[in-house]
């Protein structure tokens, strides 16, 4: 009996597979992680681009094993029958790289294969997490078929990286802030994940989903959950996991007619070209929240993100209120509101803007100024890649990284009025290197604010 691990990549020689799945298995291999590696399958209707696997280290080259497979062929799942027949007691992971209308198929024909085993087991579960309420509860019910959710691993990559995890603990590590975090002192929080890329061949796959899909429903909520959330009672998976469950479940309800006063997509000049064809789908999506509990009662939450965009910039912007009887606004002057800034990307840094007085006299006015500390210069050395966290994670059986079921059918509960609402009519035009449509400004101007970044 082996007491050694099995992984099976579904989507194996893929773009996810090779620029993250087997670089990240290789440096686990070398620090020592993966000493119980049996075998790594690479399960797909292609082979490896020619060269690729030479860039690996030959120990993990020699353990990968390629199979023609095509996970909606039932009869290509006697193969892996007999491949996992020959791994007896060993853990086998099976990791759906694949894009997500195959999920569905590749848990029924994989569950069912199991079922003939008594290996230990786990199954990880790329984003997006369904395309809309009724899938995402389809493929729950099928992953539930087959698997325990001790056994489901719902990734979000977000959730594997240093400064996300870092709002969590930043928040509870310190009184200072802490005693602020909330609607009497708080303003808005906003949560922007701008990109400069485009499609990068992607094209047939962004189609079918858009920017609420691939980012807003899972990324930027699951980074609204860290900035949201109360404090766990303790510091475990399920209870941390509670605590954005409530979070999301206190998110009010956006009603089918209200839709355009919370939401606004675009889609960049060039999209349709590069495409071949019309399309609705949105490549720019920004929507205002609010949380209905006793924390964030009344704090708009706004979340934007885009292609094609200005910069590349992933940032939480917590703005605080105007203080009462502003010194600023006494002496006749412009003051900047208070605001905390966590940096996602391009750097992991933690920014504090405030006002101080410059040094040209009492009676001047302050200026805003900030501190940064970027993780990197803080602690030094490498910070890992997401995945290296995640992956690292599934191997050891935490879980607090990842989705849990009612956390993907609550996210997408909350944005199913506006995929509705946005299956019809057309995304307005934004200039590529722009910061989305105008739209996206005249949408925050109205509320009196407008968007930030630090
Ligand atoms: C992925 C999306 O999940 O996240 C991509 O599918 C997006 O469209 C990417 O570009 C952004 O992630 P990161 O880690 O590069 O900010």
């Amino acid at each position: 009996m082996g007491k050694g691990k099995v992984i099976f990549i579904y989507g194996g020689t893929g773009d996810l597979a090779r620029r993250k799945i087997y670089p990240v298995i290789q440096k686990l291999m070398k620090r020592g992680r993966l000493r119980d590696l049996k075998a790594v399958y690479a399960l797909s209707r292609s082979g490896f681009p020619e060269g690729y696997l030479e860039t690996l280290d030959r120990e993990l080259a020699e353990k990968i094993r390629f199979v023609n497979f095509d996970v909606s062929r039932r009869e290509d799942y006697r193969v892996l029958e007999k491949e996992i027949a020959s791994f007896p007691g060993d853990e086998l992971i099976f990791y759906l790289a694949l894009p997500p209308h195959l999920f569905d198929q590749a848990i029924v024909h994989t569950g069912s294969v199991l079922r003939h085993f008594m290996n230990p087991r786990k199954i990880v579960v790329e984003k997006p997490f369904g395309f809309d309420l009724e899938s995402a509860r389809m493929l729950n019910f099928q992953l539930k078929r087959y698997f325990t959710e001790r056994e489901i691993y719902r990734i979000d990559h977000f959730l594997g990286k240093v400064s996300i995890q870092n709002i969590l603990s930043f928040r509870f590590s310190n009184y200072i802030f802490e005693g602020i975090w909330n609607k009497n002192f708080i303003d808005n929080v906003q949560i922007s994940a701008l990109e400069t890329v485009g499609l990068e061949g992607r094209v047939s796959y962004y189609d079918r989903v858009g920017a609420l899909r691939d980012m807003v429903q899972n990324h930027l909520f699951q980074i609204l959950c860290f900035v949201a959330m109360e404090p766990p009672a303790v510091m475990e998976a399920e209870r941390i996991r509670d605590e954005k469950v409530k979070v999301l479940s206190s998110v009010r309800r956006i009603k089918p007619e209200e839709v355009d006063r919370y939401a606004v997509r675009g889609s960049y000049r060039g999209y349709e070209e590069e495409l071949g064809r019309p399309s609705n789908t949105e490549t720019y999506a920004c929507m205002k929240l609010y949380i209905d509990n006793f924390r964030w009662e009344g704090v708009p939450f706004y979340l934007r993100t885009g292609k094609k965009l200005k910069e590349k910039k992933t940032q939480v912007v917590i703005t605080f209120k105007e203080i009462p009887g502003n010194f600023g606004k006494i002496l006749g002057c412009m003051p900047e509101r208070n605001k905390i800034g966590f940096e996602i990307a391009p750097g992991n840094r933690l920014i504090l803007s405030f006002e101080m007085m410059p040094p040209t006299g009492f009676l001047s006015c302050p200026v805003e100024s900030r501190m940064e500390v970027s993780l990197e210069d803080a602690f030094g050395g490498e910070i890992p890649d997401a995945y290296e966290t995640l992956i690292e994670d599934i191997l050891d059986g935490d879980q607090t990284l990842f989705i849990r079921e009612d956390e993907s059918e609550l996210a997408w509960e909350i944005v199913q009025p506006i995929l509705e609402r946005w299956s019809e009519g057309s995304p307005e035009l934004y200039e590529p290197g722009s910061y989305g449509p105008e739209g996206a400004e005249r949408f925050i101007k109205s509320d009196g604010r407008r968007w930030v970044l630090l």
